[in-house]
This record gives C-alpha cells, sequence and structure tokens, in this order.
C-alpha cells in the first residue's frame, strides 16, 4: 500500500531519534572572554608558537604570563589534540583555561575546528566538566571567517560526543554528560556570524546523527519498516511529501532486481521515497539521492562467513544518509527540488531466496544473471535508480556499502567515487573538501565492462575479484539511462574502527552533510541545461 503521511501508530523503540540522554546546548555570547563565569575557558595554540597572540595573549597575560611559562619548559607545544588544563586559581573568571593545541598553521583549516572541537568536549566530559566557553578557533589569526568557525565548532561538538548508549542499561564509563558550550566573541557583528555558523552546524550535525544512529540500530530493530517510519518522521517534520511501497507494488512496477533480493527474507521490504520540492517552478532543476538499504546482509544463498558478520547491519548506511540529508535539506531550504529514493530489504538465506544463476528483470527491461547473491546492492540499487528516472529525475547521486573492495583499495579515509558526469563528479568532490569528507574517484573506462559480460543475460552481478568497486559501478551505469550520474561507494567510510577527531567507533554519518552540501551548490548553480548531453560531457 502506498503511504502518504500516515498518522504513525507505532511508537518507536529504537533511538533514532533520541541521540543523547541530555542534548548539548551551543550557544554564543558577546563578551570579554576573561570576565565570562564559567568552569572552563577553551583557548587554542598553533605549534611552536612561543608567544601566544590573540585571545590566547589576552588570557595569558592577566595569568602572569603562565602559558608562556608551560610553553618555554616544553609542557605546551601546540600540537594537534594537545590538551593543557590550568587551573585559574581566582585571577580571572573562568575557573579553568584549557589550551588546545591546533597543530602547524600551515595545515590550519575548518577540520581541524571540527576535530580540536570534538577532542575538547570530549577531554572536558572525561574530566567531569560539564560546560565550558570557548573562542571561535580560527576566527583570529587562522584566518576563517566567523560562520565557518561557529559551524564547524558545532559539528564538532555534537559529532564527536555521540555516543550510540541506548541498549546499555548502565553507562559504563559513569560521566557526566557535557552539556553546555558558549563560544565567546566581543564584536557584536562577528558574534551574530557565529552563531548563524553554530545553528547550521547543528543541523549539520543532528541530522548526521539521525543516520549514525540508525547505522548503529542492530538490525532487529532497524528493519525495513522502522526505516520507512523514520523517514516518515522527516517528511512530517520537513513537509515533504512521502510514498512507502511494499512488496506487491514494487513486483506490479517491474522492480524484479530488487524483489529478488527481497524474496528471501520474511520481513517486508520498502520503496521508500521522500520528496523535497524547493523550486517547484523548473521540474529539471533536481537531485535524486538514492541509498542502499539493505537492513541486514547475510549474503543470501551466497552466505558470508561468519567472522565479523554483525557488521552487515549497517549495509543501511546509504539509505540512511539519504534520508538524513533529507532532515538537512528541508531545514536550510536549498532552490532545487531533491527525491530521496532508498531501496530497503534484508538479504538472507530464506527457503525461497534466489539461487546463484537466477536471471532477474529490473525495471527498465534489462536482464540479470545473479552469480552471487551476496553482490545483492547493485541489485536492489539498479531498481531505485529507474525508478527515479522514471519519475523524471535527471542528475543521480546513488550512496551505498557496495564493496569490500572498495574498503581495500581506499581504506577508511575517504569515499570512492565513480559516474558518469565529470562536472557532477567534480561537484561532489568539492563539496567533500567543505564538509572535511574526503572523496577520491575511481575510472570507469569502458575495458572493465568485460567483466559483467554474462552468457545468459544482458549482464551478471558479479565482475569477480577483478576492480570489485568499479565492475559494481558499471553495472549501475547501466541504470541510469543518459542521466548524470555519480556514484559513492561509502563502504569503508560509513563506520570508524576507533575514535578519531569528531568520529567515535561505530557509524560516522558520511557522507550526509556532503549531500546536503551539494544540494546548495548545485541550487547556486541553477538548473542544468539537458541530462543527455551533459553526461557525455567532459
Ligand atoms: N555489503 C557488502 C559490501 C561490504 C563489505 C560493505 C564490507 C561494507 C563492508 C556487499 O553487499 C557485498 O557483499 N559485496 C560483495 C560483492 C561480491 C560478491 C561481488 C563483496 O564486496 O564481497
Ligand atoms: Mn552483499
Ligand atoms: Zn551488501
Amino acid at each position: 500500500m502506498t503511504t502518504t503521511q500516515k498518522p504513525k501508530a507505532t511508537k518507536p523503540k529504537s533511538s533514532a531519534k533520541a541521540p543523547q540522554a541530555k542534548a548539548l546546548i551551543i550557544k554564543v555570547e558577546s563578551a570579554d572572554i576573561v570576565g565570562i563565569d564559567t568552569p572552563a575557558l577553551v583557548v587554542n595554540l598553533f605549534r611552536g608558537v612561543k608567544k601566544p597572540g590573540g585571545a590566547t595573549g589576552a588570557v595569558d597575560k592577566v595569568l602572569g604570563g603562565v602559558i608562556t611559562q608551560l610553553i618555554k619548559d616544553g609542557e605546551i607545544k601546540g600540537g594537534a589534540g594537545e590538551m593543557t588544563l590550568i587551573h585559574t586559581l581566582g585571577k580571572i573568571k573562568p575557573n579553568r583555561v584549557l589550551v588546545a593545541g591546533l597543530g602547524p598553521q600551515d595545515k590550519f583549516d575548518v577540520q581541524v575546528v571540527r576535530r580540536v572541537s570534538a577532542e575538547v568536549v570530549r577531554f572536558l566530559r572525561r574530566k567531569g566538566i560539564s560546560n565550558a566557553a570557548t573562542i571561535a578557533h580560527g576566527a583570529g589569526i587562522g584566518g576563517l571567517d566567523p560562520h565557518e568557525s561557529g559551524q564547524a565548532i558545532a559539528e564538532g561538538a555534537h559529532l564527536g560526543l555521540y555516543k550510540f548508549g541506548v541498549y546499555l542499561t548502565k553507562d559504563t564509563e559513569a560521566t557526566t554528560e557535557f552539556e553546555k558550550l558558549t563560544v565567546v566573541e566581543l564584536d557584536k557583528a562577528r558574534a551574530k556570524e557565529i552563531g548563524a555558523g553554530i545553528k547550521l552546524g547543528c543541523t549539520t550535525a543532528l541530522s548526521s546523527i539521525i543516520a549514525r544512529n540508525m547505522v548503529n540500530e542492530p538490525a532487529n530493530h532497524m528493519t525495513p519498516t522502522r526505516m520507512a517510519e523514520i523517514a516518515k518522521q522527516v517528511a512530517t517534520e520537513q513537509g515533504f511529501k512521502i510514498q512507502v511501497f511494499d512488496n506487491a507494488e514494487m513486483k506490479k512496477m517491474g522492480m524484479g532486481a530488487f524483489m529478488g533480493v527481497a524474496q528471501g527474507t520474511d520481513e517486508p521490504a520498502k520503496l521508500i521515497v521522500l520528496r523535497y520540492d524547493g523550486d517547484p517552478a523548473n521540474p529539471e532543476n533536481n537531485l535524486g539521492l538514492i541509498g542502499k538499504g539493505i537492513t541486514f546482509d547475510t549474503g543470501g544463498i551466497s552466505l558470508k562467513p561468519p567472522g565479523g558478520m554483525e557488521a552487515m547491519k549497517g549495509d543501511m548506511a546509504g539509505g540512511a544518509s539519504v534520508i538524513a540529508a533529507m532532515q538537512i535539506i528541508g531545514q536550510v531550504k536549498p532552490k532545487i527540488n531533491v527525491m530521496a529514493v532508498i531501496a530497503a530489504t534484508e538479504n538472507m538465506p530464506g527457503a525461497s531466496a534466489q539461487r546463484p544463476g537466477d536471471v532477474v528483470r529490473a525495471m527498465n527491461g534489462k536482464t540479470i544473471e545473479v552469480i552471487n547473491t551476496d553482490a545483492e546492492g547493485r541489485l536492489v540499487l539498479a531498481d531505485a535508480l529507474c525508478y527515479a528516472r522514471e519519475q523524471g529525475i535527471t542528475r543521480l547521486v546513488d550512496v551505498a556499502t557496495l564493496t569490500g573492495a572498495m574498503v581495500t583499495t581506499l581504506g577508511k579515509a575517504c569515499t570512492g567515487v565513480m559516474g558518469n558526469d565529470d562536472k557532477l563528479i567534480q561537484q561532489t568532490i568539492e563539496a567533500g573538501k567543505k564538509t572535511g569528507e574526503k572523496f577520491w574517484e575511481l575510472p570507469m573506462f569502458d575495458e572493465y565492462k568485460d567483466l559483467i559480460k554474462s552468457d545468459v543475460a544482458d549482464m551478471k552481478n558479479s565482475g569477480g575479484r577483478q576492480a570489485g568497486s568499479i565492475s559494481a559501478a558499471l553495472l549501475l551505469a547501466e541504470f541510469v539511462d543518459g542521466a548524470a550520474w555519480v556514484h559513492l561507494d561509502i563502504a569503508g567510510t560509513s563506520t570508524s574502527d576507533r575514535v578519531s577527531g569528531y568520529l567515535v567507533k561505530g557509524a560516522t554519518g558520511v557522507p550526509v552533510r556532503t549531500l546536503a552540501q551539494l544540494a546548495v551548490d548545485l541550487a547556486k548553480e541553477g538548473a542544468p541545461k539537458k541530462a543527455k548531453s551533459k553526461a557525455k560531457a567532459k
């Protein structure tokens, strides 16, 4: 049944909307830093600076040169991640001063602010300090504009404090929550800009956290049905149109590739479609965000080995990212029409599961030989891409934890980008530079096409061991029908195996902020001329 804005009867049991015990508050205050009444005042220092200037210099001065002395003694070097806590013993209003190292000045950028901001709040939380004031990192000597700095501080703090604790009946670390961060800036106009940046940063970070929660949530909770419920919450909050198609409807639409995967599980599959009409007068000014939503990937009949299989609860990260990006887009309101399509199902080896050798027919009529049932992502995406094309979308970005080969190729530092449109590829990479989410392009040479040639169908779903990420993308390319298209393989980047900067262990929320940034950037540029000619343009 097609659902349109139905009031939700189910009460969500899982976390996906309630990220933290107490939501962090971040605000800006126009005041003189040394006069601020706070348990801790955060200042900073570039590496190798002998005599601090700016705000740090001012604090040093009123504290009788203690920071300069610590530098002299070699205790403060200003290295990235360095934290030095100084008790002020009543000399100034703040009870403590925390000097955060920024690393070398020539490597300083907005990403350093996100990272430092995350490390600072985590450090304070460990110390049992629940509120603090900070200068706007980088807005002085660092050369960032105040808006950028405010946004990065908010993003870093929210994302860095993130914990997925819904199933822990007692908090093992027994820490106090960090509750409030005040960014202090004397100049009223600059303070206002910082405030606007903070507001945007809270929006982007809290939306990324929606994706993190969905990805961290175990598969017995985060089912396709639950994904659809969260999408409905986003749609209701943001005033989007939403449709959720069930198995019967998808079969009727001819989604044989998607349904082949879905037939192995008893869990109902969902095709979730969200629509934001940011430029209703210009339907050609559009962007389709297509997400892989495999809520658990056992591999199907081509069953995965048990070691590490639990990580496959995160195989819906593409779908989660797309839903979360829509939450940002709904608030930022770029002048562009954005449609999100999420193909959600489990990949299970049930009694009626598809078999290796099966041939399925996608919505556009093309046939695929299923060599390996574990190459299921490309199958569900094939139909999702067809659906978006049928709905008139001419610019497509799909997001998927598509291949293990991606983790081998690029590791966890950057997302692999492939596609058929150089301009859209570059725009995606550029959007990533703004958000600090890294992307790297892989080639799609025609020579690779042989890898997915089949004797019995138009193509096969596995190209074997060579160039695994590229052959997967080449299959997707068969379903974009001339549209400009970018494929993001987030198999490596959707999760982190350790705490690092604003990332914590588990889901990262990549590439939520970049997807929203791309929508904003494309909106500024206006409608593309023609989908067909653009697809070939180089
Ligand atoms: N979801 C996996 C890819 C994956 C692996 C994501 C590791 C994150 C971490 C995907 O569905 C898959 O199983 N791909 C196969 C394809 C192969 C059978 C052609 C793979 O990469 O091994
Ligand atoms: Mn798989
Ligand atoms: Zn998968």
